[in-house]
This record gives structure tokens, C-alpha cells and sequence, in this order.
């Protein structure tokens, strides 16, 4: 497992992509050098009233190894503070956290839902298998253009206005498409749903969950759910989704 290293990532550059989505590039010395498709960074406020970090997936990790890229969504006062911040400036970030996704180099979809799209895309870059990224978007879609140089790109939207009317599912359906494995970041209806298809088609269902973290260390079990078997940790059945997760076998978890 990658060893997490505490840093004072240097902030690159940052844009807003779509109305409250930013897209941020960091400097770091160790923390990309081991990281993973779907493992995340705590990214600690400033501001001392907010003392708990904030956990955000890495979306990108650069050739160099030494620049990670997150793309966020302003949801409260710790995400506008990140918002806010400048090229130059460094924020404290604790990673690379929790366990990714496994690379099964079989045809596969890979999915994501709205703020849950940004951990799909370095999964795309690292698998060399077929691959179907279908993405959910409420309504203004981000990132297609990065994720149109890794693979074959399928839209769904809420509001019609690109791509298929509806869910990631109703996309699938609409091009007939099929695969072996799903690998799926998004809201929970949509796992839900994905979870359920795999089971109905026989396919292999890789989610990865989101639950309020404190520590992200698997210290504090703030953040557990509920496994389908005894943890070994806590002794019930339990998972921590910063530490066994956030990726977890939809088998292996209650949501
Ligand atoms: C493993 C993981 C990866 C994530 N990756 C991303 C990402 O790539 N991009 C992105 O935009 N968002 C991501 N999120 C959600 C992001 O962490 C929250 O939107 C953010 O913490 C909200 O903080 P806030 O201070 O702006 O909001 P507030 O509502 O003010 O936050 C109050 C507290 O609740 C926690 N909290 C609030 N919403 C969430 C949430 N949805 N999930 C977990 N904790 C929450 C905050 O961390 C904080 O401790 C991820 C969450 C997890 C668990
Ligand atoms: S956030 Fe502390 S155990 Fe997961």
C-alpha cells in the first residue's frame, strides 16, 4: 500500500471549469509518487474554525510524478475556501488515502456521476483494456474533452440537453452497450442502480463510496458503513470507507 506522507502542496494553477466546479493543479514532493486511481487527499482549511480537512480524490496524477490534479465542486465553507485560494499559495495535504480501484484490464464501463466523475478519469489513464466512460451530468458537463483522449465517451443528462435524457443507465441501454466490470463514482441512487445491473448481468461492480471523514486514517471510525462480513479491525460488521475503502466490491458493502 502507498505510504501517506503530510505536505505543504504548492497550488499551480486553478480554474472554474463549470459555475462552482474548480479544477486545480498541485506541486507536491512525494505524495504522487506512489498514488492510485480512486484514493483521495485531506486538504485542511486555513481557516482555524474549520478544523477538520476536507477529503478530495485525486483526478489526475501528473507524468512527472510530483502534480496532482482535483477537481472539485464548492459545496460549503471549506470548498469556497479552496475556491478562493491562488497560484502560489500552499495548502496542507495529507495522502495519497485509502484504497483505489484494482485495475482488472477487462472490458470495462467506467462510470461517474456528477462530482463523482473527477476519480473516473486517472482510472481511464491506467487501464489498457476496452473501455466505455459513461458520465452523468445534472446539466453543464465538465472534462470531456480529457476524457474524450482516453476512450470511447457516452453522455447522459438530466435535462436532455446532451447527450441521452436520463441516467448512465438509460445511456448504456440507448447504445447497447456491454462490458465485464463496472467501475463506478457517483451519487448513491446511481451505485444503487449499478450495483443491482451488475448483479442482474453477472458483471463485477467496483464503487467507490462517500461517507464525512475526520481523521481519513481509519483512526476515528467516523466514516464506517456496513460490510456484508465481521471487520477484522472492529470486530462487527463494519468498513471504514477511508481506510478499506473508498473503493469497495459492491458485494462487500451495504449501501
Ligand atoms: C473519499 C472522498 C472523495 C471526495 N472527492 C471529492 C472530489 O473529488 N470532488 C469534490 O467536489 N468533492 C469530493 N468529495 C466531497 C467533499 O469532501 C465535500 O464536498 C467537502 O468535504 C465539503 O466540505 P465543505 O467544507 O465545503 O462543506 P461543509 O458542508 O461545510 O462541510 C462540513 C463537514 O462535512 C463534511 N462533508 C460535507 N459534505 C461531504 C461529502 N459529500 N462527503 C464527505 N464529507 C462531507 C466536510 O468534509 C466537513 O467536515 C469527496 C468525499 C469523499 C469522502
Ligand atoms: S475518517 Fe476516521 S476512521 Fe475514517
Amino acid at each position: 500500500m502507498a505510504q501517506k506522507r503530510r505536505e505543504e502542496a504548492l497550488i499551480l494553477q486553478k480554474n472554474e471549469i463549470a459555475p462552482g466546479i474548480f479544477d486545480c493543479w498541485l506541486r507536491v514532493d512525494e505524495l504522487a509518487k506512489e498514488a492510485g486511481p480512486g484514493q483521495f487527499l485531506m486538504l485542511s482549511c486555513k481557516d482555524g474554525s474549520r478544523l477538520l480537512p476536507r477529503p478530495i480524490s485525486i483526478c489526475e496524477i501528473g507524468e512527472d510524478k510530483r502534480s496532482l490534479r482535483l477537481v472539485f465542486r464548492v459545496a460549503g465553507e471549506g470548498t469556497k475556501e479552496l475556491s478562493q485560494m491562488e497560484a502560489g499559495e500552499r495548502i496542507a495535504a495529507l495522502g495519497p488515502l485509502g484504497n483505489g480501484f484494482p485495475l482488472k484490464e477487462r472490458a470495462a464501463f467506467l462510470i461517474g456521476g456528477g462530482i463523482g466523475i473527477p476519480p473516473i478519469l486517472e482510472l481511464s489513464k491506467r487501464l489498457s483494456c476496452k473501455k466505455q466512460i459513461v458520465l452523468g451530468f445534472r446539466d453543464e458537463a465538465f472534462l470531456l474533452e480529457d476524457f474524450k483522449k482516453q476512450g470511447d465517451v457516452y453522455v447522459a443528462t438530466e435535462d436532455g440537453s446532451l447527450g441521452v435524457k436520463g441516467t448512465v443507465l438509460d445511456a448504456i441501454a440507448a447504445h447497447g452497450l456491454e462490458a465485464d466490470v463496472i467501475y463506478a463514482c457517483g451519487p448513491l441512487p446511481m451505485l444503487r442502480a449499478l450495483k443491482e445491473y451488475a448483479a442482474q448481468h453477472g458483471m463485477e461492480c467496483y464503487v467507490s463510496l462517500e461517507e464525512r471523514m475526520a481523521c481519513g486514517i481509519g483512526a476515528c471510525l467516523g466514516c464506517v458503513c456496513q460490510s456484508k462480513d465481521v471487520d477484522a479491525h472492529t470486530n462487527v460488521r463494519n468498513k471504514r470507507v477511508c481506510k478499506e475503502g473508498p473503493v469497495f466490491e459492491a458485494g462487500e458493502v451495504e449501501f
